[in-house]
């Protein structure tokens, strides 16, 4: 495999909770997160409410800085990225798409300024070519008729239309990276579909590498070729997807995927089964396996020590001692 656009290693990212005068509190929101994103695929990051999947990309985008570990983009530090024409690069090569497809678009701008915008940071057009090329991307997203949608304000656009509007704007700044944070969960069920096809469209044919963070195992079956599964902060077992969700070996995952009665189907409204029991507050001094308060097979080591990374093959790696 070509090497990774994007390499994440040993990400840790602590948040304070509390501050009483000089004493503060943290807590630990992702701790040894490591990944890898490619061009032309995708990877899913699954995992229950607050387990860190939001963080992980906002490190990657650059709206959070991690505590320790290190991002590469095409091998080289995103913290090397500094000042406002390297800043705006990295931003323009790594975009984000939100679940909230209206809290991304400003209500006072038509469709076409939306577009247009990022199209003249790196590049200078007339006003001819500019209307063309708006046009030219609102088509490649399914915005038809391009010229009618241009002219609109957002609040006149559905909301998978203004995912869509998303979408293109991250062509129109000629994105490499996009990082979708559950890009359609907002939206209605019968739409999901042509933004998830939108999506991978996007991937194959622009090449662009993805991160798709969802609670849709489906989905993530049908998107992404990698995923990684994630609990209170800590990616437990990931590769292959289709590997992953038949042959689960972390303990979790084989609770999360138990939950799903037909993978195949879930897309229609079905979702990973937030199987809650007690989810543990993780801090920069707890120890041992974030799961083990929950787990079936814990033992005392498990209580202790964080386990190790295990390969089970090439592409398939668990986080957990039954396989140590
Ligand atoms: N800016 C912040 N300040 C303090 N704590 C934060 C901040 N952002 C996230 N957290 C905490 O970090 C943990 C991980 O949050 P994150 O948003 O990454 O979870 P998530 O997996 O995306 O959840 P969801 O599925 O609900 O979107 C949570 O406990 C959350 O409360
Ligand atoms: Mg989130």
């Amino acid at each position: 495999m070509q090497t990774a656009i994007i390499e994440a290693n040993n990400i840790v990212k602590d948040f304070e909770i509390s501050r009483q005068g000089l004493q503060r509190k943290s807590m630990r929101a992702l701790n040894d997160v490591s990944f890898k994103l490619h061009k032309g695929r995708a990877l899913a990051i699954v995992g229950e409410s607050g387990s860190g999947k939001s963080t992980v990309a906002k490190i990657v985008a650059k709206m959070h800085k991690a505590n320790a570990g290190q991002v590469l983009f095409n091998q080289r530090d995103i913290n090397e990225f500094k000042g406002r024409k390297a800043e705006l690069e990295y931003r323009s090569n790594v975009q984000m798409v939100f679940q909230d497809p209206f809290g991304s678009l400003n209500p006072v701008h038509t469709i076409f300024h939306h577009v247009a915008r990022p199209l003249l940071l790196h590049n200078k057009f007339s006003k001819h070519e500019l209307r063309d090329k708006v046009e030219f991307i609102l088509e490649q997203v399914g915005l038809n008729p391009a010229s009618e949608t241009a002219q609109k304000y957002p609040h006149q656009l559905s909301g998978g239309q203004r995912q869509r509007v998303n979408i293109a704007r991250n062509l129109a700044v000629g994105a490499q990276v996009m990082l979708a944070d559950e890009p359609t969960s907002m939206l209605d069920v019968s739409i999901r579909l042509g933004i998830l096809n939108l999506m991978e469209e996007m991937k194959s044919e622009q090449d662009l590498a993805m991160m798709y963070i969802t609670h849709d195992i489906a989905t993530a079956r049908y998107l992404a070729e990698d995923i990684g599964v994630m609990y209170v902060g800590h990616m437990l077992e990931w590769g292959d997807t289709d590997e992953v969700i038949h042959h689960p070996q972390h303990p979790y995952t084989q609770l999360l995927v138990s939950a799903v009665p037909n993978p195949e189907q879930s897309i229609h409204g079905g979702t990973l089964a937030e199987e809650r029991g007690e989810i543990p507050l993780w801090t920069p001094h707890s120890r041992g396996c974030p799961f083990a308060g929950r787990c079936k097979h814990v033992s005392e080591q498990c209580r202790q020590q964080l386990p190790p990374v295990v390969a089970l093959s090439e592409r398939h790696f668990v986080r957990c001692f039954l396989h140590s």
